[in-house]
């Protein structure tokens, strides 16, 4: 099957997963697009609405960086739901996507999880390649979760291609439409946990806490080691003049 026609299914194939479920009711499908975060909030915006784009030409990161995706190898989509607290909302969608890529690396002998707050990597040992990312933006009454998976292998250029990898190039093969389905079925049963739960669960997928960690917090530049970690609480931070508790708002992990 080529590109295209495999694309032909995405529509009726997700609207079959979303159909049963409470939180979503509506699926675009965009063969290309700038940054499916902004095709979801010039739509209306709906929430309830999910937007998957085979090719994304202008996607966004956290902290203002491109999260590259013109090669149509991966995952770009936007879940448009009520607003919320952006620190529960990313944990949602960082345990979402750890409960289904953990398995696919674990069944080839690969360790991988969260890099609190948004970030999933593979730890190899050659070293951690970042896999997939969240992005959580919040205006008019609706928040837009935006979630990137690189899936098929590609080319990265610049400092991308000393920190990405995809799942293929880990020998984890997938279509991107049965991971689509995958992780809009896991975020709808995340977003339904308790706040324990979303805690212990993200803790389960935890790849920092007790690491030595040197980040940038509103500004200033902390090292020290993580004593404990909560997704929506933020991290305690033991440093050289003492405990600091850390949100993750303004966070931007340097080294760990
Ligand atoms: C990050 O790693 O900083 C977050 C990356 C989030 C990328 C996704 S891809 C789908 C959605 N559209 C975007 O423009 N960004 C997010």
């Amino acid at each position: 099957m080529n590109d295209c026609e495999e694309h032909r299914l995405w529509p009726g194939a997700l609207e079959s997963v979303v159909e049963p479920l409470d939180g979503f009711d509506r699926v675009l499908v965009l063969e290309e697009t700038a940054s499916t975060q902004d095709f979801a909030r010039q739509d209306g915006p709906h929430p309830g609405t999910v937007v998957v784009a085979a090719r994304q030409t202008a996607g966004r990161g956290r902290h203002g960086r491109t999260w590259s995706e013109e090669a149509g190898t991966g995952i770009a989509m936007s879940l448009v739901l009520p607003a919320g607290c952006t620190r529960r909302l990313c944990a949602c969608a960082a345990v979402a996507v750890a409960r289904v890529l953990v398995p696919l690396f674990a069944a080839h002998g690969l360790h991988s999880g969260i890099k609190w707050p948004n970030d999933f990597y593979v730890v190899t040992p050659n070293g951690r390649h970042k896999i997939a990312g969240v992005l959580i933006e919040q205006s008019d009454g609706v928040a837009v979760v935006g979630i990137g998976v690189n899936v098929l292998h590609r080319e990265w250029s610049g400092e991308l291609a000393e920190i990405a990898s995809s799942l293929s190039d880990h020998g984890i093969e997938i279509t991107r439409l049965e991971l689509q389905q995958r992780l809009i079925t896991s975020f709808d049963e995340v977003q339904r946990f308790d706040d324990l739960e979303l805690a212990s669960t993200f803790r389960d997928f935890d790849l920092i806490a007790g690491s030595h960690v040197i980040l940038e917090h509103d500004g200033a530049r902390l090292e020290g080691r993580v004593e404990t970690l909560d997704p929506v609480n933020g991290l305690l931070l033991q440093t050289a003049s003492g405990e600091k508790m850390i949100d993750s708002d303004r966070v931007h992990l340097i080294d760990w």
